[in-house]
């Protein structure tokens, strides 16, 4: 399955929903999650992320390994989005900035 890091946190481009040909990805206020239950592992999403944020859960940096269960978690209680919409308003400024879990609103 894909998984969103981090650095999706504050920026929320959202190109990753476009593409996505099962609808997976669930939304929160400055962040989104993929629902591992419906991921295909069809790749797409990857490319069109402008913030690097989704990788393989095989291929996850080890700093982002406990988002593996944050998908999982928030992809059950948050909704589906399945159009691209703006990015948050400050999401130039926040793509790259390490450490921004502690950002992420739940
Ligand atoms: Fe959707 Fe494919 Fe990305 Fe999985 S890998 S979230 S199926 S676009
Ligand atoms: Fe987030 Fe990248 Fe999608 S910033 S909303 S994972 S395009």
């Amino acid at each position: 399955t894909y998984v969103v890091t981090e650095s999706c946190i504050k920026c929320k481009y959202t190109d990753c929903v476009d593409v996505c040909p099962v609808d997976c990805f669930r939304e929160g206020p400055n962040f989104l999650v993929i629902d591992p239950d419906e991921c295909i592992d069809c790749t797409l999403c990857v490319a069109e992320c402008p913030a690097e944020a989704i990788f393989s859960e095989d291929d996850l940096p080890a700093d982002q390994k406990q988002c593996v269960a944050l998908n999982a978690e928030l992809s059950k209680v948050w909704k589906p989005i399945v159009e691209r919409k703006d990015p948050l308003p400050d999401a130039d400024e926040w793509v790259g900035v390490k450490d921004k879990l502690k950002y992420l609103e739940r």
